[in-house]
This record gives C-alpha cells, sequence and structure tokens, in this order.
C-alpha cells in the first residue's frame, strides 16, 4: 500500500528564506545526494551513526523507498517568487514505524550545514510529527548519539523523555498525542 501523500507547503526560515517542503520519493534521488553532498562529515555521523564518506546504493534507495510505514519529507530553497530555486534538497525528516507497533516511529532528520539555526530542523520535524500523528503515529522513539547536543536539545525542547541508554545511543520518547501543541508552528525566533 502507498503512503498517503503530504500536501507541499511553503514556510519562512529564521532569516527570511523561504523553503518548500514536500514529501519525497525514489524520484528525487539525485537532489537528495546534491544536499547530502552538503552535510560535513560531523553532520553525517550524527545522521547515520556513521562517517559515510560515500552513501551507498542501497541505504540510498531504503532512505528514499516510502510506503504506510515509511515517510520523507524534504526542503528545497524558493526564490523571491516562492518558486523553487534550486531542485537540492537541502533538509530531510524521515520516520520508519515496525510493523508490529504501528503507533510508534522512529524519526532521523538532518539539514545541510550552511542552513543550520534557522528553524529548518524543528520545521521538518514538526511537520513531519503532524503528519505521523494524522497516519496513526502516537509516538516518535529518537535515536541520539549521546555527543549530540544539536539534536538532543531539539528532542528535549519538543518535549522528549530520555527512556533508555543503548550502547551507543540514547533513546528518547516523544509523545505525538499530547504534543499536538508542540508541533504547532512556532513564529520564527530573531536572526542571531
Ligand atoms: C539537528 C539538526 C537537524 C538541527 O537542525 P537545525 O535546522 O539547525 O535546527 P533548528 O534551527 O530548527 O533548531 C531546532 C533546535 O535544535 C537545537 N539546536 C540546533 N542547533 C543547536 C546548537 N548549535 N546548539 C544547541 N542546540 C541546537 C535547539 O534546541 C533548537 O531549538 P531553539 O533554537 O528553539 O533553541 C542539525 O543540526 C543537523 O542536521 N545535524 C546533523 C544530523 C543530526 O544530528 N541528526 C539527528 C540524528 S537523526
Amino acid at each position: 500500500m502507498n503512503q498517503p501523500a503530504y500536501k507541499p507547503c511553503s514556510f519562512s526560515l529564521t532569516d527570511g528564506s523561504r523553503v518548500q517542503i514536500s514529501q519525497i520519493g525514489l524520484t528525487d534521488q539525485q537532489d537528495w545526494l546534491d544536499g547530502f553532498e552538503l552535510l560535513s562529515r560531523e553532520s553525517r555521523y550524527f545522521r547515520f551513526f556513521s562517517s559515510m564518506p560515500v552513501m551507498p546504493d542501497h541505504i540510498r534507495v531504503s532512505l528514499l523507498t516510502t510506503d504506510v510505514n515509511r515517510m520523507a519529507l524534504g526542503a528545497r530553497l524558493l526564490d523571491s517568487n516562492d518558486q523553487i530555486a534550486n531542485q537540492r534538497i537541502i533538509g530531510v525528516a524521515r520516520y520508519f514505524r515496525a510493523e508490529d507497533e504501528l503507533d510508534a516511529a522512529e524519526p532521523a532528520v538532518a539539514v545541510v550545514d550552511q542552513l543550520h539555526r534557522l528553524g529548518l530542523g524543528h520545521l521538518l520535524v514538526r511537520e513531519l510529527g503532524k503528519f505521523a500523528f494524522q497516519h496513526g503515529v502516537t509516538r516518535f522513539v529518537a535515536r541520539a548519539l549521546p555527543e549530540n547536543g544539536k539534536v538532543r536539545q531539539m528532542i528535549v525542547g519538543s518535549g522528549g523523555v530520555l527512556v533508555r541508554r543503548e550502547e551507543d545511543s540514547l533513546v528518547y520518547a516523544i509523545d505525538l498525542l499530547n504534543g499536538s501543541e508542540r508541533y504547532r508552528y512556532r513564529p520564527p525566533r530573531k536572526p542571531h
């Protein structure tokens, strides 16, 4: 069964730049790879839990295959006319849920380094969370490397609670059921 579609939406980042968020899939492979090339070594490590100098084909295909249990949203920059400025995908958020636990899903997010701290990561996860909730997911179970302070802060700021420590990662639960407020639009922060 195919995943129901997410309607593309446009948003402003805190520096005023505009982005469009849309559902992405296998037809977006080149645009996605163009964005992957702009992730620093550290961001790749934090996202994939491995240095990932080159993206293996099978992982790329797996990350971009969507169905009822796998969803991926991608962001593209818009120009001053609110048209897609560049096909490159500058941020991605996706989730996966196991067939035996359909109310929980594991999210992952990455934003190209040059656009960090402009609100895009939060925006992607918020949109993903809203979509997930509409499709029966009531909680995200998120994994973070202990040294990834940025995403840990982001998770805790979204109401995430540390539920366990695994060998190499920390596992947080984020309640989407009571968290709809948290996933509602927040006004952009002032640029700093
Ligand atoms: C984590 C990541 C997605 C955040 O994206 P972003 O667009 O920079 O995030 P935002 O600007 O929306 O900030 C969201 C929150 O993240 C946290 N955060 C982001 N950058 C931070 C930093 N440099 N220091 C501390 N907290 C930070 C904050 O809580 C922030 O909320 P606030 O600004 O209201 O305090 C980005 O750093 C990234 O792509 N990292 C590499 C991949 C990764 O770590 N993925 C997570 C594991 S799957």
